[in-house]
């Protein structure tokens, strides 16, 4: 199982920028909260909007697994590219699954050394994306052997819309009718625009389940069908994330991981003043999670009012860092500036075969230390050394150390960010499943991009954000 350190966030490591340890201890503050705020977990979670929870088990889970299979049997050995078209929740899971779990030359390997088709994730309106990747897919076995899997709940997220539009198109010009053989649509089963077309169009479709949100729904056909295409373990990730969820079920606070988690970064935030949250994997392989989880932690948490309509503007700024890259651009300043950030470690205790072994014989004493070194020894070493700057600098860090990156523990991380960000809601009072602010960003689009029943809103833009002549460079005209 996956291990949270969070020593080096009491007061008794970091002095005054740290927790009263006390706080944790059964049957204080903290452990009290936490044992009413699971409680009131394990009577929401399957309902509303936490049917995300079930995700890895029973009927909801194996109805899931076997409609993806069944379709990636029927097409298997059918396709060399598979591209994903979606965005936020729609995307971020997908890409963090296979920059975990396929190595990270995937796409330039040969058919025979991969795991499945190609994977590209089209997630931005950026025109030099999309048409990289559809040429890309023309030269690499061409649009015959390219499967898109359109990713949308509502389906009418102008992003990947748009996307699908054009594909559809494409598509459509060169195999007519037949052009549905190459769509695999994942959406509200019932409702919906995208379901519309799915209908009209005779898409075959996997299910965005009621009740699990974008960002939560990476454990659903979202994210596992592009990572079964790919030749990853699906049931070994919901393994993972089950066995997660149950030590997220514990009572006592410092048996439950997802619960200290979120106190920590909670407490530091409203009593020590540090609502920045840095997750810094030790690991290139893992990078992608920490994308996915700044979308959770932002989007969930980040909100103007509580869920009784008072103003509280509550949140926390997600920031993502590489170590040991990142060592010389970001530790200068989470050393030695606003001391206003908890540091999330990650660390990887074995690379197995992947290790490399630096070699004798340079005979340099300069560097001589590093013969006969691991790059993975050298990697958790300056982790190690990290969390001991920070320490000296009184900077509140924890450490989530992975035992090695497969698929069970990427399911854990997963389950056990998504409870932890249920816990925080809680605890902050605030609905972590809508998202309103969104919302105007949206309606502005329509209106510039001419939807109709938006001319009032184009002409607020127009009124409200013209340059009124302050303009260096070229005007906008
Ligand atoms: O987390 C969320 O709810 C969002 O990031 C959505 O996933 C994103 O806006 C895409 O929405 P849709 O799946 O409806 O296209």
């Amino acid at each position: 199982m996956l291990t949270l350190e969070y020593a080096n966030c009491l007061a008794d490591r970091v002095g005054v920028h740290g927790l009263d340890p006390d706080l944790f201890e059964p049957g204080a503050e903290l452990d009290a909260a936490c044992r009413h705020l699971t409680d009131r977990l394990s009577q929401s979670r399957g309902k509303g909007w936490e049917r995300w929870r079930e995700l890895p088990f029973g009927s909801f889970r194996d109805g899931h697994v076997r409609g993806v299979h069944e379709i990636v049997e029927r097409v298997r050995g059918r396709f060399d590219n598979l591209v994903v078209l979606g965005i936020g929740g729609s995307a971020l899971g997908n890409t963090a699954l296979q920059m975990a779990l396929n190595p990270s030359t995937y796409n330039l390997l040969d058919a025979v050394e991969r795991s499945g088709p190609r994977l590209f994730v089209v997630d931005n309106v950026d025109p030099s994306l999309l048409s990289a990747v559809l040429n890309i897919c023309e030269r690499q076995g061409g649009l015959e052997r390219t499967l898109f899997n359109v990713i949308s709940k509502s389906g009418e997220t102008a992003e990947t819309a748009a996307q699908f539009m054009v594909v559809r198109d494409r598509l459509k010009q060169r195999f007519g009718a037949r052009h549905a053989e190459h769509v695999i649509a994942i959406t509200d089963p019932a409702k919906g625009t995208m379901r519309t077309i799915c209908d009209a169009e005779g898409y075959a479709t996997l299910p965005v389940p009621d009740g699990v949100g974008g960002r939560f729904s990476v454990l659903s056909p979202v994210g596992l069908f592009s990572a079964a295409m790919c030749g990853i373990d699906i049931d070994a990730l919901l393994d993972g994330a089950a066995s997660m969820d149950m030590a997220c079920r514990e009572h006592e606070l410092s048996k439950n991981p997802a619960a200290m988690l979120a106190a920590l970064l909670v407490e530091l935030a409203a009593r020590k003043g540090k609502p920045n949250h840095v997750l810094m994997p030790y690991s290139n392989a893992l990078y992608g999670l920490a994308d996915w989880y700044r979308q959770l932690w932002a989007e969930s948490l980040g909100k103007q009012r509580d869920v009784r309509g008072e103003e509280v503007f509550a949140g926390f700024t997600p920031i993502k860092a590489l170590g040991a890259t990142d060592q010389h651009s970001q530790i200068q300043l989470y050393r030695e500036g606003p001391n206003d950030k908890v540091i999330g470690l990650i660390e990887v205790a074995t690379f197995g075969d992947d290790e490399v072994t630096i070699p004798r014989g340079l005979g340099v004493e300069a560097i001589a230390y590093l013969e006969g070194a691991t790059m993975g020894g050298l990697l958790n070493a300056e982790r190690r050394a990290t969390e001991f700057a920070l320490v000296e600098s009184q900077r509140p860090n924890y450490t989530i150390r992975f035992p090695r990156i497969d698929a069970h523990h990427v399911g854990e991380f997963i389950q056990l960010w998504q409870v932890a960000t249920a816990y925080a809601g809680l605890m902050l009072n605030v609905d972590a499943y809508d998202q309103p602010a969104v919302e105007l960003g949206k309606q502005a689009t329509f209106g510039l991009m001419g939807r109709a029943g938006y001319e009032r809103i184009k002409a607020r833009i127009d009124e409200t954000t013209g340059t009124a002549g302050r303009v260096i460079g070229p005007s906008r005209g």
